[in-house]
């Protein structure tokens, strides 16, 4: 009961059944809160962020939205929570610069399951220090969606994204989207007005870029991820592989090989291309990239990204390797 997907609801598939769904999500997370105020970790993923317009809609400037920038985010996202969710919608956002705590913490961790560990307590900690700040507060809305339901029944992941808040701070949960998979999520987002670049975005790890800056995260090293992955990111979008494509980035690790610009020797970072595709994430394929794109690709980053001499192309699929370089 409560966690189950009722046996009698349609899959949501078009405009309609969006809308339908809309109405009666405000419904409903009206007579749960009533004039509450509710408190909403925004990744400026899809799921947290169908879950703020859908709060937005219904209570207005009763949800707090907190976007914490960790500085693991790529090119652009802090900016564009900022623009959709305050500029546009109007909502109450508290944007939290947290880039130095976060990096600060990290200096000189090279171990991937420990970075991934200062995360996400690190994550926490931060919002519980907003959420002190506030006051009245007697809700939190998650973006969990259906799958993190299943995966935690099964033992799989913990589906609280923001689980681990200390006892003392009691919320009652607000979960308007729990009952939906992804595609249904997408849906009922574009019906919500959200751009398609926060629709339909390709998976991103909670961990952001620090688990594809290899080995003991480096602010210039960090920088460089972030670029090349901007440049990848806009060529996909350039030659119709947005949307194709399941995940694409791009990774650093933490060595340097020999090249040479303008006849001189470097001794710079090689940047890693990683483009694949799969149905549950559980194996992949690489995607077969033209290489005329390829090469134009490693034109563009050897010359725009500082501190990178060298661009490969990971051929191998999963299994052997995962589709995160750690
Ligand atoms: P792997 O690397 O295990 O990745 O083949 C499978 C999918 O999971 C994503 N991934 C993560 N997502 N926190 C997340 O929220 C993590 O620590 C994490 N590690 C991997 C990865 O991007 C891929 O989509």
């Amino acid at each position: 009961m409560g966690n189950v997907r009722p046996e009698n609801m349609e899959r949501i598939v078009n405009e309609a059944q969006a809308k339908a769904f809309i109405d009666e999500q405000i419904r409903s997370i009206k007579a749960q809160v009533g004039n509450g105020k509710v408190l909403l970790a925004l990744s400026g993923g899809v799921d947290s962020s169908v879950c703020a317009a859908l709060l937005i809609k219904a209570i207005g400037q009763n949800l707090i939205c907190v976007h914490v920038n960790h500085g693991l985010l790529r090119k652009g996202e802090p900016e564009q929570v900022i623009e959709v969710f305050r500029n546009q919608m109007k909502a109450n956002l508290v944007y939290v610069d947290a880039v130095d705590r976060f990096l600060d913490k990290l200096a000189g961790v090279a171990e991937p399951e420990t970075k991934r560990k200062i995360i996400g307590a690190e994550f926490i900690r931060v919002f519980e220090e907003e959420a002190r700040k506030l006051k009245d507060v007697g809700f939190l809305a998650q973006g969990t969606i259906y799958p993190d339901i299943l995966e935690s029944e099964k033992g799989v992941k913990a589906h609280h994204n923001v689980g681990g808040l200390p006892e003392d701070l009691k919320f009652e949960l607000v979960e308007p989207v729990k009952f939906l998979f992804k595609d249904e999520v997408r849906v009922v987002g574009k019906a919500l007005g959200l751009p398609d670049s926060m629709v339909y975005r390709q998976p991103f790890p909670g961990p952001g870029l620090g688990v594809r800056c290899l080995g003991a995260i480096t602010r210039d090293r960090l920088e460089a991820v972030r670029e090349s992955d901007a440049i990848l990111r806009e060529e996909f979008a350039k030659n119709g592989l947005q949307g194709k494509v399941w995940q694409y980035f791009t990774i650093i690790p933490d060595f340097k090989s020999t090249g040479i610009k303008d006849g001189n020797r470097t001794y710079a970072y090689p940047v890693i291309i990683r483009a694949v595709n799969t149905k549950d994430a559980m194996a992949a394929t690489v995607e077969e990239l033209p290489y005329k794109l390829l090469s134009h690709i490693v034109d563009r980053i050897t010359k725009e990204v500082k501190g990178v001499n060298r661009v490969v192309y990971d051929l191998t699929p999963k299994p052997s390797g995962t589709i995160e370089w750690e």
